[in-house]
């Protein structure tokens, strides 16, 4: 190897690699790539040089792509919300409430866009719960860590309609500890660039990513049951997550199949209270058909009920997240025709008298 060249290869290199494309012409024979670890750690570029600035959307004349053209909502950068629901136990209704809760935002706020994201890599429901093809491969994703981008995290993205997008895994045995902590943050990290809204459906078993997770999220829910034993895990579980992180936002608890009726040993809102030591807690009620049946059709629940309790629960729920007031759909009933009969009668006699 020639002298001089061997002296300049890195600054030669680092050139190449800065300057733009039109510039990387031949590399001179002179330059043997025979490199070193030190080199690389002298060379000055970092890897925040090669991700996308929001200028990179930009069109040569410095206009930006409109909402409406092809693949619209890669096109501008946006500081999506992150709404994340995780599970106290299994089966306490995470998938069915984080799928109901998107479509319920993108319903509410059609201009928005919004990506619904499994976190189950393992027994991952949603895509099933809203009869679509899951769109994560985890080989492929895991390949992607380190050189994940809007485009390559577009890859990993489903459709269930326009402006509702949906990220969710094939599932295998294990995929839970298989999936890589980085490519999944790197995937993540994209998808808020991308959307106005993401809702997480995380799985109640604890993993390296799961602290990270919930740590980015801007609302975060534990979701439990009216039961006693759930209420006593949530408590503890909430006070886990307290001492373990210091969390920028509050932990909001969502008890859900809540049963309003006073039922033989059931448990009512005060004993709930006292339980978990807070009187503040969201419900979202039980209404076994209207859950059993969106599941059983692959549709949210407020696409074939749009009045069913538990679709009002939901909206009401992110109401309340929004800081919105939930429009009534009805007239209220007059008090008066429900008044009873009799009462009506006296109070005309006592009227005529
Ligand atoms: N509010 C509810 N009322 C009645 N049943 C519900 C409700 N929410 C969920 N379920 C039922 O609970 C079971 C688990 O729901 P799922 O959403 O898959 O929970 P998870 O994701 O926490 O495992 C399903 O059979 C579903 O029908
Ligand atoms: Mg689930």
């Amino acid at each position: 190897m020639d002298k001089h060249c061997e002296n300049d290869d890195v600054l030669l290199l680092t050139d190449i690699v800065t300057q733009g494309e039109d510039d990387m012409l031949t590399i001179p024979e002179c330059v043997e790539v025979d490199l070193e670890q030190s080199d690389f750690e002298d060379a000055a570029f970092e890897v925040a040089d090669f991700v996308a600035s929001p200028d990179d959307h930009k069109n040569e004349d410095g206009s930006e792509d409109g909402p409406e053209d092809k693949n619209d909502d890669k096109a501008e950068i946006k500081d999506g919300q992150i709404w994340a629901y995780l599970g106290v136990m299994g089966g306490a209704g995470v998938t069915s409430l984080a799928v109901q809760t998107a479509f319920e935002l993108s319903a509410l706020h059609k201009d928005k866009t919004v990506c619904l994201v499994d976190l189950d890599f393992e027994r991952g429901d949603c895509a099933g719960y809203l009869d679509i093809m899951p769109s994560v491969n985890l080989d492929e994703l895991n390949a992607a860590k380190g050189r994940m981008d809007a485009d390559l995290a577009a890859t990993f993205i489903g459709q269930y309609k326009k402006k509702f997008s949906v990220i969710s895994s094939e599932g295998e045995m294990g995929g839970n500890d298989r999936v890589d902590t980085d490519a999944l943050l790197g995937l993540l990290d994209c998808v808020c660039g991308m959307f106005d809204f993401v809702v997480l459906d995380i799985p109640p078993m604890w993993r390296p990513w799961t602290q990270a997770v919930i740590g980015a999220a801007d609302k975060f829910a534990l979701v439990t049951e009216m039961r006693v034993p759930a209420l006593h895990r949530t408590k503890k579980l909430s006070a886990f997550i307290s001492s373990a992180m210091s969390l920028p936002v509050e932990i909001s608890i969502l008890v859900n199949k809540y049963e309003r009726r006073n039922l033989s040993h059931s448990v009512n809102i005060k004993d709930a209270g006292q339980v978990l030591g807070k009187a503040d807690f969201g419900q979202i009620c039980v209404d076994e058909e209207t859950v059993r049946s969106a599941i059983n059709c692959g549709k949210p629940a407020g696409k074939i009920s749009p009045e069913a309790r538990y679709t009002k629960s939901v909206r009401a729920h992110v109401h309340h997240w929004l800081g919105t007031e939930a429009k009534c759909e009805k007239a209220p009933i007059s008090l008066f025709k429900r008044r009873p009969k009799y009462e009506r009668r006296r109070e005309r006699e006592r009227k005529r008298a």
